[in-house]
């Protein structure tokens, strides 16, 4: 079992290193690289995504994946910029399917901005489009406006666009997941507005008649969002492409009570995959041991069960996460009055005690 560790940038490397000594804990063996990626590639090698990284990330079974990003190059050339490295891998290794569950603990229900009762129990699963979509679309670009009212004025332009195959894969994905939980997929689309997405609903009906065991409900992303927030609770899998899975995930993640506890999965068609937090580099607490590592402890785990097919290990460090958060103990982000504060080693230290 070959790992590839991309600590990035920020609270990036102090997460990593909790879940590696997670991973470390258990009695398996595994073979662990690391190298540098983003803002800490740029300052070593001159670009987010050094060949070096990218060849031991195409090489590794699985990649653990810290964080991107600093206020400190938003004025770098796009190309260079850290978020580059994680676009870049995920269009070097193919990785299409983005999983990002959305589970309310029940020891946080008090920490979400909903009422409790709107998300005690919460577990919704959002299958995210990665490769395709406006994020990738070519042609893009600047130039002088061909046409329209303001012909001959500078305008910046990109492209949105789904071929039927990537719609197809991604909505088998999404079917096959509900098959192991609530049995229901809800696509979200924009139909009623854009072409791409007209498209996109077409074919995941034509897919869904080889899922007759699943239900299947089309919503406009508008609509959905609202949803998210008015009922999160009716919602098993929902399926979307990459632009709309990206506001949508935030959106969710934010119903659990706290995005430093979610974890997430980006696989291609040979389960390679790259794991990481589903929150950012934070670089504002960056050095101060107070992050929340248990978003990547909860990555490492789905690592384990989706590429290395160690479904008894992936068990286990979630129930250790359970324990410690039974146990009372909560980094800053999701400490509340009568519970224990804790930094970044102290949580990592409890759940491998806890595995233990
Ligand atoms: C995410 C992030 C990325 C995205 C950025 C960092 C490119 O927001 O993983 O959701 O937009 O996909
Ligand atoms: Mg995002």
């Amino acid at each position: 079992m070959n790992i590839a560790i991309l600590p990035g940038d920020g609270i990036g490397p102090e997460i990593v290193t909790e879940a590696v000594k997670v991973l470390n804990a258990l009695d398996l063996k595994f073979e662990m690289q690391t190298a540098p990626v983003g803002g800490a590639a740029y300052e070593a090698a001159g670009h987010p995504l050094p060949e070096a990284t990218l060849n031991l990330a195409k090489a590794a079974d699985a990649i653990l994946f810290g964080a991107v990003g600093d206020w400190k190059y938003d004025t770098l050339e796009r190309a260079l910029r850290p978020e580059q490295a994680i676009l870049g891998l995920r269009k070097a290794l193919g990785l299409f399917a983005n999983f990002r569950p959305a589970i309310c603990y029940e020891q946080l229900t008090h920490a979400s901005s909903l009422k409790p009762e709107l998300v005690a129990g919460l577990d919704i699963l959002i299958v995210r489009e990665l490769t395709g979509d406006i994020y990738f679309g070519q042609p893009r670009g600047r130039r002088s406006a061909p046409d329209g009212a303001f012909a001959g004025s500078e305008e910046a332009f990109d492209t949105m666009r789904y071929t039927r195959p990537e719609i197809e894969r991604i909505a088998r994905v999404a079917f096959d997941a509900a098959r192991q939980r609530g049995k229901r997929v809800t696509s979200v689309d924009k139909a009623n507005v854009l072409e791409t997405f007209q498209f996109w609903k077409d074919v995941v009906s034509d897919v869904h008649k080889d899922y007759p065991d699943v239900q299947l409900d089309h919503m406009y992303v508008d609509n959905a969002a609202m949803q998210l927030v008015k009922e999160p609770k009716k919602f098993d899998v929902i399926v979307t492409g990459n632009m709309f899975g990206d506001i949508l995930s935030d959106e969710a993640s934010m119903l659990t009570g706290s995005i430093g506890m979610l974890p997430s999965a980006s696989l291609n068609e040979k389960k390679q995959g790259l794991y990481e937090p589903s929150h950012g580099s934070a670089p504002d607490i960056a050095g101060k041991g107070v992050a929340n590592p248990l978003a990547t402890i909860l990555s490492a785990a789905m690592m384990l069960r989706f590429s290395l097919r160690q479904s008894e290990a992936a068990d286990r460090i979630e129930a250790a996460v359970k324990t410690v958060l039974a146990q009372g103990l909560r980094t800053p982000d999701i400490w509340s009055a009568g519970t224990t504060r804790v930094g970044t080693t102290q949580m990592g230290d409890a759940v491998v005690n806890a595995l233990r």
